[in-house]
């Protein structure tokens, strides 16, 4: 649907609804098991309650990947060279893009976040911070290839995708961000991104369960929109939140998980969860070196360089797209 900014990003229908909230939730719930994508979690409640979460004694990836972004920033600097236009997918509130921009010499600053109030928010407290350095924000869905301002087209790049988001992607989707995040960029781009890493499962589920249970808020958050949004009665007090390891696939999933049999009506549909049974509500991959080289290759992406924090928890691997060539 065109507006004077060319491209409305969500749409609505005639009583205010997301129809792509919506959509998805209904086509979740018809499902078994049920899911619903955790893209969803992050209305304003849902943002805050995630800023909280990064402050908890137990969720140690945003203090490692920090630490990490701090403590190597001359090798960044070597590595990465002067003149990059950095391009951040989902810039959203990002405290750790200073820290980068800090380490290099760039040519410009192109934040990309679907939402444009944030976004053009939070490229003015940046432009602020660095003054002189040109920042473009731009309204954009970075899971879907990205046309870049005409101002940064003959600069090289560097991609920029911290705290682990890829994560909650399944391979199928990783893969498809990786390649459009190459298409966005151009061969001889380079990609700073952001894995966090296998380790004992006690430490992953606390992580994903805290003892002060800020996170199983941010999990029920979630009904509490669909609730709200989509005239849904969906009874919170029979959910509890459970954050699980999945050793099969290397993920932390979270579940909302029913006490008793219950029934609901969202938009209008009827639906059950027996008791034990659960809604699906987010999937948290972690890597080692090789999973994590064989989801850049898959995605076009040469790794060539890969950091992690003292305790070995997270780490950031920095990679080239270049041309393809001749495989034997
Ligand atoms: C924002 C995707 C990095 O998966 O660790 C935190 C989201 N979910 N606690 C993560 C999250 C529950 C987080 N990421």
């Amino acid at each position: 649907m065109p507006t004077e900014k060319g491209l409305r990003l969500v749409t609505r229908d005639a009583e205010g609804v997301d129809t792509a909230f919506r959509s998805d939730v209904l086509a979740g719930l018809a499902q078994v098991p049920k899911a619903i994508p955790a893209r969803w979690f992050y209305d304003d409640a849902g943002s805050q309650l995630f800023e909280d979460i990064t402050r908890l004694p137990e969720y140690y990836p945003t203090r490692a990947e920090t630490e990490i972004l701090t403590q190597r920033s001359a090798d960044f600097a070597a590595m990465i060279g002067e003149g990059r236009a950095v391009v951040e997918f989902g810039s959203g509130s990002s405290v750790k893009t200073p820290l980068l921009l800090s380490a290099i010499n760039t040519a410009a600053y192109v934040p990309l976040d679907i939402a444009g109030d944030f976004l053009r928010a939070a490229a003015a407290d940046l432009a602020a911070k660095f003054p002189g350095l040109p920042v473009y924000p731009v309204e954009a869905d970075f899971m879907r290839q990205v046309a870049l301002p005409e101002e940064v087209a003959a600069l090289p790049k560097l991609g920029f995708f911290p705290g682990s988001t890829i994560g909650n992607m399944v391979a199928r989707t990783a893969v498809d961000l990786l390649r459009n995040m190459r298409e966005t960029l151009g061969v001889g781009s380079q990609l700073l991104i952001g894995m966090d890493l296998i380790k004992d499962e006690s430490v992953l589920v606390a992580a994903y369960d805290d003892a002060a249970g800020v996170t199983a808020q941010f999990n029920l958050n979630l009904i509490r929109r669909v609730n709200r949004e989509l005239a849904g009665d969906i009874p919170i007090d029979e959910l509890r939140h459970e954050a699980r390891w999945n050793d099969d696939f290397a993920r932390v999933e979270m579940h909302l998980v029913a006490t008793r049999d219950i029934a609901f009506t969202v938009a209008g549909q009827r639906f059950t969860l027996a008791e034990g049974e659960s809604i699906h509500t987010e999937n948290s991959h972690k890597f080692d070196s090789r999973t994590s080289n064989m989801l850049l290759h898959a995605g076009g992406w040469e790794p060539v360089a890969r950091w992690t924090d003292d305790e070995g928890r997270f780490s950031l691997l920095l990679a080239e797209a270049r041309p393809n060539r001749m495989a034997p």
